[in-house]
């Protein structure tokens, strides 16, 4: 028979073709599947309007462009709640107050297992990242809040102070950088040093190669390292690596630091003397630095980007630090270091007494934190606005809906600290999260963000320069595509000179 003769011949062809080949063959088949039996769905009423496009269409678009495929995906479907599939996977995307409300405090919807498909940051290496996030985890938020205490939190201040020192004290008296290189490697320092230990902290040159390490895990992340994790493609191998050697570093600290015998302050100490076990430790070490130092530093990077567009602000911000070193400093401004008049400040009025910096950070993480927030309901299946999302099913909800809604923030992507809240809606702001899931690195990170911009307020004039190093016309704007970082797309530059005030 003609058929079988040819079938024949494609498989003897298949079977002798390379292994590329093969493997390319195999994906465009796997593919073909997938894209014909999606043709043939059919919607049930309580069932999301399904987007208008194949589920191979939605792939690149949702890791690319997440910001600009999803407000698509409201404007094509006509409708405030759609879904699509990311290969096998259901995702309902929500949005509106009443969704935005189900969405956070849902019993069912689970952040863990939602971030673990959709963000897939860190991949599930055997015996160093696969067991971590279902049974530890727990432990490990524990013991964050733990290092989040008091004491420990008023003993990292000077320490936070000191590294910003010696990192500003390398960026010269005067000069230009993009806040998003030189602010997110100054803030990824000071969350190691607060989520780690000495070892690592100490070594510049060790925290660069972390760096660098974290920088693979998260730009190595693309459709297919998230979609198809068992994949052996390049990014995903370097992924693995970069987990690997991450994993390496982190266990060589505690093996020095246990045969040292040198009992230190820090959260590996705690962690020690908690009488953890190791993958606990490395689990909070590896895993807090992700959750915590990309969106620190995002957020500590547009802070300095605004101030240096919004000179009026910058001034109440300096005038407010300005004020309570007079209040707590034992020395005159002109006789002692910038850190360490800061030092002088205790916790509780970084945390209480600073509303000129509380209300930059709220409007900056409103305005430049192009999250959106995933989960996956555990079952069983449940209803957000008559709209079933059944068990297993992935929901997101992209926090543009509400933080760049023009009703609740008229003229949204203007930098305003003073503007009013929006009142009469639930969870009209949720930068810190809401519901039942709240960020637990919160206390952390505001004290990060605001001994930092207080340092750099302080101890630097700097403004928004163009290409040609005139101050800016137009000022850089976030780039919710860009999900890490909310980078501008034109870039961002920086001209700074340090004050009179040693640092
Ligand atoms: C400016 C800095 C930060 C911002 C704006 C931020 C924001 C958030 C938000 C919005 C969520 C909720 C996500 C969702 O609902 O999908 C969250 C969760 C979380 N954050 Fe943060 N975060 C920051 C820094 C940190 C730091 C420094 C740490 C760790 C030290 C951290 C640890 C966590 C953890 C563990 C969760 C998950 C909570 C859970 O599983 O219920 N975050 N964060």
């Amino acid at each position: 028979m003609p058929y079988s003769i040819g079938l024949e011949a494609a498989a003897t062809a298949f079977l002798s073709a390379g292994f590329a080949t093969q493997f390319t063959l195999a994906v465009v088949v796997f593919l073909t599947i997938l894209l014909v039996t999606s043709t043939f769905q059919r919607d049930a009423p309580d069932v999301p309007t399904s987007l208008p496009c194949y589920s191979i269409f939605s792939i690149i678009p949702f890791f690319r462009r997440r910001y600009d495929f999803l407000n698509w995906g409201f404007h094509a479907t006509g409708q405030s709640i759609f879904q699509f599939q990311l290969l096998r996977n259901t995702v309902v995307v929500v949005s509106g107050e009443s969704a935005r409300q189900a969405f956070f405090t849902a019993r069912g919807l689970d952040l863990t297992e939602g971030f673990k498909i959709l963000s897939g940051a860190i991949p599930m290496v055997r015996g160093v990242t696969s067991d971590l996030q279902t049974k530890r985890i727990a432990l490990i938020h524990r013991r964050l809040a733990a290092v989040q205490r008091n004491t420990p939190l008023n003993d990292l201040i000077p320490i936070i102070l000191e590294d910003s020192r010696r990192m500003m004290e390398t960026w010269g008296a005067s000069g230009t950088f993009d806040p998003f290189d030189k602010i997110y490697e100054l803030v990824f320092q000071t969350t190691v040093r607060s989520l780690s230990c000495a070892e690592i902290s100490d070594d510049a040159a060790l925290v660069s190669r972390l760096k660098t390490l974290y920088d693979r895990l998260d730009t190595g992340t693309t459709p297919a390292t998230v979609l198809l994790p068992w994949l052996p493609t390049p990014a995903m191998i370097k992924k693995v690596w970069a987990t690997k050697e991450i994993y390496d570093i982190v266990t060589q600290a505690i093996k020095s630091r246990e045969e040292s015998g040198i009992s230190r302050n820090d959260s590996l100490q705690h962690l020690l003397d908690s009488g953890d076990e190791k993958l606990v430790i490395v689990g909070f070490i590896m895993g807090l630095i992700i959750a915590g130092a990309r969106a620190t530093g995002t957020t500590a990077s547009w802070v300095i980007t605004f101030l240096g567009g919004h000179p009026e602000w910058r001034v109440k911000a300096a005038s407010e630090v300005k004020s309570l070193i007079e209040s707590y400093s034992q020395s005159s401004m002109a006789a002692d270091s910038l850190s360490s008049q800061l030092a002088a400040i205790p916790l509780e009025v970084w945390e209480t007494k600073v509303p000129v910096l509380d209300a930059i950070i709220k409007e900056t993480t409103r305005v430049a934190q192009p999250h959106t927030a995933m989960r996956r309901n555990l079952g069983p299946p449940l209803y957000i606005d008559n709209k079933i999302i059944p068990t297993g099913a992935y929901v997101v909800y992209p926090f543009s809906d509400v933080h760049l809604d023009p009703e609740l923030y008229p003229d949204p992507w203007r930098f305003n600290p003073g503007r009013p809240e929006p009142k009469n809606t639930t969870f009209g702001y949720v930068g810190w999260g809401g519901g039942k899931t709240l960020c637990l690195g919160t206390r952390l990170a505001k004290i990060e963000l605001k001994v930092i911009t207080a340092m750099f307020v302080l101890g630097f004039e700097h403004r928004i320069v163009d290409k040609l190093g005139n101050t800016a016309t137009s000022l850089p704007t976030p780039n919710w595509n860009d999900i890490l970082m909310c980078r501008p797309q034109n870039g961002c530059s920086i001209k700074y000179a340090r004050s009179s005030i040693p640092l």
